[in-house]
């Protein structure tokens, strides 16, 4: 690494966020100059086909000119405004009656922040609040799900059913974890799909009874397990969580930062999995990440019972500086047109995305694959290395680390989570771009899997799988 190099100055001093630190240290950073659709291309002028947009988040690809025109027109208009103390610009306004618009419930309010994080931490502050005014200060409990992730501020990051929490000594005492909804995972052998989805319901039926309902103010979940591997339920899941839910008079929060504006086919993942959210939180492709913005939208219900709660306060006593921003509202509202509009970018997701599943479903006999996932253009390959056995590789062999360097050599930007690989490319791409993700993948993984069984890791090489 070159003395001053940007990847120097990089280790020199900038912190990374969920960044393997001795992988980080031995290889370098990867920094990355300029955006051309769907490709990324680094200081040294490598370029790389960004197979998970990002962060899941710019579904527009790197270079859309008409969200660049949208910010640079609101900046130039009015650069920052605020939303506090009734007063705001005029691009949330018309934003939230968008959002109005074109959600799976229907919505009295949008509020608008500046993450997914930030928004779950409004929305759980939202449901206490609720509590509070409705005389009922004990409906405190939080319920979510093992592998969730919805984020990183205190609140949300206690919604995370990941050990790491620990290390910070969360989560917070009022939230609880049911099972997450991962039937090749977690189902018993010879369990059908209808029996495991039974054995979830009664599963949360029966914390919701040993908690008392009284006292658990909503249920957090992601309708596709973004951080947690790209995860969709089982058939039939949604509609018996819903009705338990409803059983119960506890709200729905539908995290939708992953799946929301497109991801899975339709706008909205609780659409793809059919029930309706008490509360849906968005953000990610809502700007296609060329802005921070998140958005909280609340049924007519939610906002009836915080308005009562604000009334005894006289203000809804919340709020971020730039939460609300009229360039984040301008550039996630022409994201919203890129999206929705005929021949747009949500054509584009039905239109290429069954050609995503056939080439995933293609992995299906890799010595490596253990299952393969796919809703719309969300998909993930469950990486083991026993493929009868389901049995992940030892950690201490670092796969995803090894992945993820075996794809930058080929010109691909890849994300293993936990033992999954994961693909969500830009909304914007082309089968024939789909083609050529899923030759450098597959190239990558049979290199790994030639490596494994070299290196005695219990992997099958591919040339013997194939007999
Ligand atoms: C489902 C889900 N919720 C919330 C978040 C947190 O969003 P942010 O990173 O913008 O705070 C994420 C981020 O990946 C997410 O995937």
């Amino acid at each position: 690494m070159a003395l001053n190099s940007p990847e120097a100055r990089d280790l020199a001093h900038h912190l990374h966020s969920f960044t393997h630190l001795p992988s980080l240290e031995r290889d370098g950073p990867l920094v990355l100059e300029r955006g051309e659709g769907i490709y990324v291309r680094d200081t040294h002028g490598k370029r790389y086909l960004e197979s998970v947009s990002g962060l899941w988040n710019v579904v527009a690809g790197f270079s859309e000119p008409r969200l660049v025109q949208a910010a640079h027109a609101a900046m130039s208009a009015m650069p920052a405004y605020h939303t506090f103390f009734g007063r705001t610009a005029l691009t949330p306004i018309t934003l939230a009656e968008k959002l109005v618009e074109i959600a799976p419930m229907e919505v009295a309010k949008v509020y608008f922040v500046n993450s997914g994080s930030e928004a779950n931490d409004t929305a759980i502050k939202m449901l206490w609040m609720m509590g509070i005014g409705a005389g009922a200060p004990e409906r405190r409990t939080l319920v979510s799900r093992s592998m969730a992730y919805h984020g990183t501020t205190v609140a949300a990051c206690s919604l995370n059913g990941k050990p790491y929490i620990g290390a910070f000594g969360l989560p917070l005492p009022e939230v609880r974890y049911v099972e997450a909804p991962h039937y090749w995972r977690n189902a018993h052998p010879g369990e059908s799909e209808a029996a495991y989805v039974d054995r979830l319901a009664g599963e949360l039926e029966a914390l919701i009874e040993a908690e008392g309902a009284e006292t658990i103010a909503g249920f957090f979940a992601e309708p596709v397990m973004g951080a947690g591997g790209a995860v969709p339920p089982p058939a039939g899941y949604f509609p018996r969580i819903q009705a338990i839910l409803n059983r119960y008079g506890i709200p729905l929060v539908a995290d939708e930062v992953v799946t929301g504006l497109g991801r899975t086919g339709n706008l909205w993942g609780a659409e793809t999995y059919g029930f309706v959210p008490d509360i849906l939180v968005t953000s990610k492709a809502l700007t296609s990440g060329y802005y921070p913005m998140a958005a909280v939208l609340l049924s007519p219900e939610m906002d009836r019972r915080l308005r009562h709660a604000a009334d005894a306060y006289d203000e809804f006593p919340h709020g971020f500086t730039t939460g609300g921003s009229p360039v984040a509202a301008a550039v996630a509202l022409e994201t919203i047109a890129l999206i929705t509009e005929p021949g747009g970018l949500l054509d584009n997701v039905r239109a290429v995305s069954p050609a995503l599943e056939a080439a995933l479903q293609e992995f299906g006999d890799h010595p490596l694959v253990g299952e393969v996932r796919c809703v719309g253009l969300l998909g993930a390959l469950e990486i083991v290395a026993d493929r009868a056995g389901k049995r992940p590789f030892d950690p201490a062999h670092e796969i995803g680390e090894r992945i993820v360097q075996v794809a930058y050599a080929r010109g691909l930007i890849t994300r293993p989570i936990g033992d999954a690989v994961i693909v969500a490319p830009p909304f914007t791409i082309t089968e024939a771009q789909i083609g050529e993700l899923m030759g450098t993948l597959r190239a990558v993984l049979d290199e790994i899997a030639d490596t494994a069984a070299r290196e005695g890791m219990g992997a099958t090489p591919v040339a013997a799988s194939a007999e």
